[in-house]
């Protein structure tokens, strides 16, 4: 036996389907809190000489991190030859530079932490806003993955005659990609921030494409405030309310009832467990593991002195 993936509390799915795809088995971790809300963690399947994969999306990212780290550690303390992460959602990218004085630079401290207790890291669509590549933070292989053609794919089953939109000009590469792969198409708003839950949208005018079925395109849905002005612009020009398509569905506190008030339907990738997921990752996820252990063996091999 070669490689073996475990699963983090709450990513048993996604595991089992890249396991499936990947032909990896599944391997057994213990991990639960003592009363005292630390972190115990056990390793209950042989590792030894093993590729190791642990599956954890980082949504809600301080209540897992330790636990994550331990294990990571554990499995190379006891033999694994590699251990990489598939974090299909990859946290703490907003804060990618210092905005005010004083502030911490929470990306690159938490990119240098992964970095120190794994090989390689798989994500799906970080949120690479001022940095250009994972590269820039991360000092381990990674490969980030884009859920936009498997999006794309989505509208095309189930939507007809479909108006692609993003909300703001980051958004213009998931809107563009998917207008461009459905033939539809598209427009980007722009948005300016005054605060976590503070947004303002400036809407295009859609007029030239009454008739079509309005789909709001995201990265992330966290505090669901921009979607939900996005789509009260949409609607006043005569529209339905969209649909809210989204690689992370994160739904902070308080997002599920306003897209819900504007009357939206979200649809999101399982990159986080929530009901809204329509777009399994865990096919793609699991081919681009065994891609990326090739990649690390072959620099294990290159390391190793004859
Ligand atoms: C920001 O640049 C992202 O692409 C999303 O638009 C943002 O994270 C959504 O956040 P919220 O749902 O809190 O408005």
């Amino acid at each position: 036996m070669t490689a073996m993936l475990f699963s983090m509390p709450g990513n048993e799915r996604l595991a089992r389907a890249m396991a499936d795809q990947a032909g990896w088995p599944l391997g057994e971790l213990d991990i639960r809190r003592f009363p005292d809300e630390e972190s115990y963690v056990r390793l209950r399947s042989p590792v030894t000489g093993c590729a190791a994969g642990i599956v954890c999306t980082l949504a809600r990212p301080d209540a897992q991190i330790l636990s994550l780290l331990f294990a990571a550690r554990l499995l190379r303390e006891s033999g694994a030859r590699s251990v990489q992460l598939i974090a299909p959602y990859l946290a703490y990218m907003r804060q990618d530079r210092r905005f005010h004085d004083g502030e911490a630079l929470t990306s690159r401290q938490f990119a240098q932490l992964l970095s120190s207790e794994f090989d390689g890291l798989i994500t799906v669509d970080p949120h690479l806003h001022r940095y250009q590549d994972l590269a820039q933070i991360y000092s381990i292989e990674t490969a980030s993955l884009t859920a936009s053609p498997l999006l794309a794919e989505w509208v095309q089953r189930h939507i007809d005659n479909p108006l692609i939109i993003g909300p703001d000009s980051e958004s213009e590469q998931w809107a563009g990609a998917i207008a461009a792969h459905v033939g539809a198409p598209h427009a980007v708003f722009t948005k300016s921030r005054r605060g976590d839950r503070d947004v303002l949208v400036a809407a295009s005018d859609l007029a030239a494409w009454h008739g079509r079925t309005p789909i709001l395109v995201d990265d992330v849905i966290s505090s669901g405030h921009t979607l939900a002005n996005a789509a009260r612009a949409i609607i006043v020009q005569g529209f339905p309310a969209p649909i809210c398509l989204a690689v992370h569905g994160l739904f902070a506190a308080g997002a599920e009832a306003l897209l819900a008030h504007a009357g939206c339907r979200a649809v999101t990738t399982d990159s986080i467990p929530h009901v809204s997921n329509a777009v399994d990752l865990g096919p793609l996820l699991g081919a681009t593991l065994v891609a990326q252990l090739t990649v690390l063996d072959a620099q294990r091999l290159r390391k190793t002195p004859k």
